[in-house]
């Protein structure tokens, strides 16, 4: 909330740059009004046409949509694959273009084209299937941003296995959780990755779960990345090289249905256990392929890098599918932004010309502070578009962006979207939209968000509630397992319209400004957690009483995690304590999830009906006055206490 006082002022204006608009696929605000009136006058068509112009289509569809809120379905009747799209498509026309161009983080490199991507894909497919995978069984993949991670996701969508990518930062018990909710059969991993100069030990997380019990799951596939010989292997895992050894170089696709499910990827909620978000195969094939054309202007000869890890939805729609549909070359770093030194990133640039780049602003905000010399060092001009998603960027660090990375000449592209979104819905077109810095102006084309207040009326010009009016092709299409949480997550505000759990304003131009979570999610440096699940591996410790995390701003992660705890009765607090429950959150969920900030208290302040009070406990963690009637506090010492702690 803290940045939305600097945006109310913001009144700086970027038009498209000079000579950008005319070379652009969209070039105008007429390009884009009149394709907003086709979709509003008549959505089928204007949809049916997207569907046709992105996706090869094995059998057409017949319906465009079908939406009984709040379930969508998207070109029905239809089949396509996603891997065929991404893959054979290019072949006749570029097998020799560079697909990804890797670069792991001790500097090995390996550039990869279409034609050996595809090969790579078909022999992992065809090894899948050798172990009995079958269309709709579930395989998880937790692996290092290595090309192997894109080869996974392909080669299940090509036998129409639906995967779910867990992200490598994540605990071993985070994975068990994960894969014992979607009861996967195989787990595509390796030994390990490397982060910081140190191997995360992904094969001895995997096993530490396994051991802890995921009883669905049959075989273990081992890639090799780190070791300086393979790992010695169990009786359940079985060498990635070993399994494809044999395996031919093609596999016929699996034809399946439009809304056959793709990929299950796990998010935070404001209750309970991650999420299982479901996607299915042709509104999200469609949708990141359009989106990903349209939104980076992306052009057959661009060096295209987001620097999204594949567990993110970011990496699954603008690393993997949408750039590789579009026959994109795409740049692969495995590892972290500062090493070996802080200027890893503009190096990277500069060495692979890279010419669209696509980052969080958290990861902006601590460049900001690591200093422009870093990035000056190097030469940037290949650059010709930025991009920014995740959350909220604040105007000093848009304009950062703006001048020391893109040096004035770059348009930058604000993207607003989730995990449930599947791509992007809210977002400058580069050769169209005058930017705002902080804002992430308009919805595209055919996607209809508006402001909502309590009363569910369209705020035109203010604050309020972010809904999505209308279904679109990539919307989640149910929470894995459990259509109550679907149902109760995002139409319990309303019965027809998605809510997004975000607050908005728009301006005076229709532009919409991101505020930020208005439930209990929080977003720490980019990454989206749920306070309820931070709170829940507090109290699995065994000292633990009771715990209240929330968040509270933070200039460099945007936000920071402060819990407050009460101990057991008789149990000592100490600063080796405090060491221990911080430990102990990264065992149980990873060390995204580590709270920035412990704070015991002899109790937690709650309402009559025993609710904590969380609005008041964010006060306290940003030390300022709470302006809420706390008249309702059961035990107003206990405020008086966390107040004292402060001193
Ligand atoms: C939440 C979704 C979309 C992929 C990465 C995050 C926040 C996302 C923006 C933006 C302001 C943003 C929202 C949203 N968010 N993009 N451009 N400006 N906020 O996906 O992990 O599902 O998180 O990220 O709060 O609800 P996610």
């Amino acid at each position: 909330m803290s940045e939305f006082s600097t945006v109310l002022t913001e009144s700086r204006k970027f038009p498209p740059p000079p000579g950008f608009a005319e070379k652009a696929h969209l070039k105008s605000m007429d390009d884009y009004r009149r394709l907003c009136a086709e979709a509003d006058a008549n959505p089928d068509a204007y949809w049916a046409a997207r569907a046709k112009e992105e996706l090869f289509w094995q059998t057409p569809f017949s319906t465009v949509c079908e939406w009984k809120p709040p379930f969508a379905k998207w070109f029905l009747g239809g089949r396509t694959n996603l891997s065929y799209n991404a893959l054979d498509r290019h072949l006749a026309t570029q097998g020799d273009k560079v697909a990804i161009r890797f670069e792991g983080e001790p500097g090995d490199r390996r550039d990869v084209t279409y034609r050996e991507l595809h090969a790579e894909v078909c022999r992992l497919a065809n090894g899948l299937r050798a172990l009995g995978v079958k269309p709709g069984d579930r395989v998880g993949i937790y692996l290092p941003l290595i090309p192997e991670a894109a080869v996974a996701m392909l080669a299940c969508a090509r036998i129409g296995a639906t995967h779910s990518v867990v992200f490598g930062g994540f605990s071993a018990e985070a994975l068990r959780d994960r894969m014992n909710d979607a009861k996967a059969k195989v787990l595509i991993t390796s030994d390990g990755g490397w982060r910081k100069g140190h191997v995360v030990p992904l094969l001895d997380n995997v096993r530490a779960s396994i051991a802890h019990g995921i009883p669905s799951m049959e075989k273990v596939i081992v890639a090799h990345r780190t070791g300086a010989t393979p790992p010695a292997l169990q009786p359940n895992e079985v060498a990635w090289s070993e399994l494809v050894a044999s395996e031919p170089a093609s596999c016929e696709p699996e034809w399946v249905d439009s809304e056959h499910p793709l990929f299950i990827l796990y998010t935070s909620g404001s209750t309970g256990t991650p999420k299982g978000v479901l996607h299915t195969t042709g509104g999200y094939g469609v949708w990141t392929s359009l989106t990903t054309r349209w939104v980076f202007d992306l052009k057959p000869d661009d060096v295209y890098w987001c620097t999204a890890d594949v567990g993110w939805v970011t990496g699954h729609s603008y690393v993997v599918y949408g750039p590789l549909m579009n026959g994109a070359t795409v740049v692969l770093y495995e590892g972290a932004p500062t090493t070996p030194g802080p200027d890893r990133f503009w190096e990277l640039i500069a060495r692979h010309q890279v010419t669209i780049f696509y980052t969080a602003p958290t990861a902006i905000r601590a460049f900001m502070r690591l200093g422009e010399e870093h990035p000056k060092r190097h030469d940037l001009t290949s650059l010709r578009l930025l991009g920014t998603v995740g959350e909220p960027i604040n105007p000093e660090a848009w304009m950062w962006y703006r001048e020391t990375i893109g040096g004035g000449r770059c348009p930058i592209v604000d993207t607003w979207w989730q995990t449930e979104t599947g791509g992007i819905l809210i977002s400058p077109l580069p050769g169209v939209t005058t930017t705002k810095p902080g804002s992430a102006t308009l919805p595209l084309p055919g996607i209809h968000p508006a402001i909502l207040d309590k009363d569910h009326h369209e705020v035109r010009q203010g604050a309020g509630k972010l809904f999505l009016l209308k279904p679109w092709p990539s919307m989640l299409r149910t929470i894995w397992g459990n259509e109550l949480r679907f149902r109760a997550g995002y139409f319990a505000e309303h019965p027809k319209y998605y809510f997004t759990g975000d607050g908005a304003r728009r301006d005076a131009d229709g532009y919409f400004w991101i505020i930020g979570r208005v439930d209990d999610v929080v977003n720490v440096a980019g990454h989206r957690l749920g306070t309820a699940e931070v709170e829940s591996a507090l109290v699995s410790h065994p000292r633990v009483a009771e715990a209240a995390v929330v968040g509270r701003p933070d200039s460099l992660k945007g936000t920071a995690l402060v819990a407050f705890v009460t101990m057991k009765a008789g149990v000592e607090t100490s600063k080796a304590l405090e060491a221990e429950l911080a430990a102990h959150v990264t065992k149980e969920i990873g060390a995204i999830a580590r709270p920035d900030e412990i704070r015991f208290a002899a109790g937690l302040p709650k309402t009559r009906s025993g609710k904590i009070m969380r609005r008041l406990l964010r006060d306290v963690a940003a030390g300022t006055d709470s302006k809420g009637d706390t008249s309702t506090l059961e035990d107003l010492s206990v405020l008086a206490a966390l107040r004292n702690d402060e001193e």
